[in-house]
């Protein structure tokens, strides 16, 4: 437990240190990466770049740091994040040294200001949060491990097949080369992809979606040709250009919380822009392989015909199903034989008209397409409670869109 001084401390000098949270949280990683240039084989370098992850870490500990003598308030974000860790192998042993470099960049950004006493209370405070997070993810570490089929960390996975799903999207299917059967897991979850690519200093990981439904055999992630000069376009065009069937690619166990909650009657809405159809897939097809009797709702919007990945697939599960329907968006139309229900974006007005009020929705898709739907939605009278929503890279980037 920590004393009422150190809360005190810590809850009045966490406004300050928010103030400076990204000039804090920059400085740690420069000094963490030179002491410990192996941490490099564990962060994603085109968040580094684009300072997202500073400012993720800088929210977090600053969000926590308010509620120190309340940490359950804490425990949502706290879960999302621990899933994250948990998918790229974060351990016990990392937390102090993020702690170190964390202190020392505070110390650092504050400079006299940082007196003993602030600096032995935020001390203690990191020490309580990472305790949090260390048995968070050692729960989940457990629950990984010890499911029929589960392993811990990596694992040897197999390139099964490659399948083009639009001019953008191309669809790989992953065996586990010890043959063993696969762990359950919820349509939603994603798995880590780690690889060694030539040309590049530090092994790289990314997070993709499932996008198939939960079976025994093989994992789907459907993956989109980024533009090159993008930093985060790297491990999807290498996997796009280089890597094919007979490859192997490191995996890690299914994770995150977003996902079908498979105990709901209410009518489900599953909203997608671009690649954010992959998780939407996962869910569609378990929706139809339980013979779901809910409402069910698809919309999707792509850039155009040959951007839209699984269109024949979606309409045939559509057709399979008893009460689904779907809807499809088009932000430009080749010519004028193209259909779709919207062209253009989606707006309130058509969510309006196409989601029930009692609905629970799941979006997934760009940021500003993920911010624009959030809000026609919220505005449409929908609770908090009944959007759920997962975008690619750190949190942060919603709250900034
Ligand atoms: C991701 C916070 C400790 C490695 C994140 C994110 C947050 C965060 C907010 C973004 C989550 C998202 O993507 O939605 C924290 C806090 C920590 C902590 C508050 C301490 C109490 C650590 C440690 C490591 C680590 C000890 C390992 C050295 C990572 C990595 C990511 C991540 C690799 C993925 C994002 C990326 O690669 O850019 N963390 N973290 N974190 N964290 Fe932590």
């Amino acid at each position: 437990m920590l004393s009422q001084k150190t809360i005190d401390i810590v809850k009045s000098t966490a406004p300050v240190l928010e103030v400076k949270g990204k000039d804090i949280t920059t400085h740690f990683y420069r000094a963490m990466f030179a002491d410990h240039p192996e941490l490099l084989n564990i962060f994603n370098h085109a968040n580094q770049e684009k300072g997202r992850q500073q400012t993720a870490l800088a929210n977090t500990v600053y969000a926590a740091a308010k509620y120190i003598d309340q940490l359950e308030v804490l425990v949502p974000a706290v879960k999302q994040i621990a899933h994250k860790h948990r998918s790229l192998a974060v351990k016990p042993e990392h937390y102090p040294i993020v702690g170190e470099y964390l202190l020392k960049a505070i110390k650092e950004v504050l400079g006299d200001a940082a007196t003993d006493d602030i600096i032995n209370a935020w001390a203690e405070a990191y020490g309580v949060i990472a305790q949090v997070f260390i048995d968070t993810e050692a729960q989940m570490y457990k629950e990984a491990s010890e499911q029929a089929g589960g392993w811990m960390d990596f694992k040897e996975f197999e390139v099964a097949d490659k399948v083009k799903e639009s001019s953008l999207i191309t669809s790989f299917y992953l065996k586990p080369k010890d043959g063993a059967q696969l762990p359950a897991f919820h349509p939603g979850q994603y798995i880590t992809i780690k690889l060694n690519i030539p040309g590049e200093e530090n092994i790289v990981n990314r997070q993709y979606s499932l996008s198939a439904a939960p079976n025994k055999e093989y994992y789907r992630i459907s993956v989109k040709r980024e533009a090159d000069y993008q930093p985060e376009g790297t491990v999807s065009n290498y996997l796009h250009d280089h890597i094919g069937k007979g490859d192997t690619v490191e995996v890690s166990a299914p994770a995150g919380d977003f996902y079908l909650a498979n105990d709901r009657k209410e009518p489900v809405v599953l909203i997608s822009g671009g690649v954010g159809i992959t998780p939407m897939m996962s869910m569609l097809e378990t929706l139809a392989a339980e013979n779901s009797k809910r409402e069910i709702v698809f919309i999707h919007a792509a850039r155009n015909e040959e951007a839209h990945a699984f269109k024949e697939h979606t309409e045939q599960l559509v057709r399979e199903l008893d009460n689904a329907r779907s809807y499809m968006a088009y932000g430009e139309k080749k010519d004028k034989q193209t259909i779709c229900d919207v062209e253009g974006h989606i707006d309130a007005e058509f969510l309006k008209e196409v989601v029930p009020n009692n609905s629970i929705c799941y979006v997934c898709g760009p940021v500003p397409f993920m911010g624009a739907v959030i809000g026609h939605l919220s505005k449409n009278g929908l609770s908090e409670a009944q959007i759920k929503f997962e975008f690619f890279g750190p949190a942060v980037q919603l709250q900034q869109a």
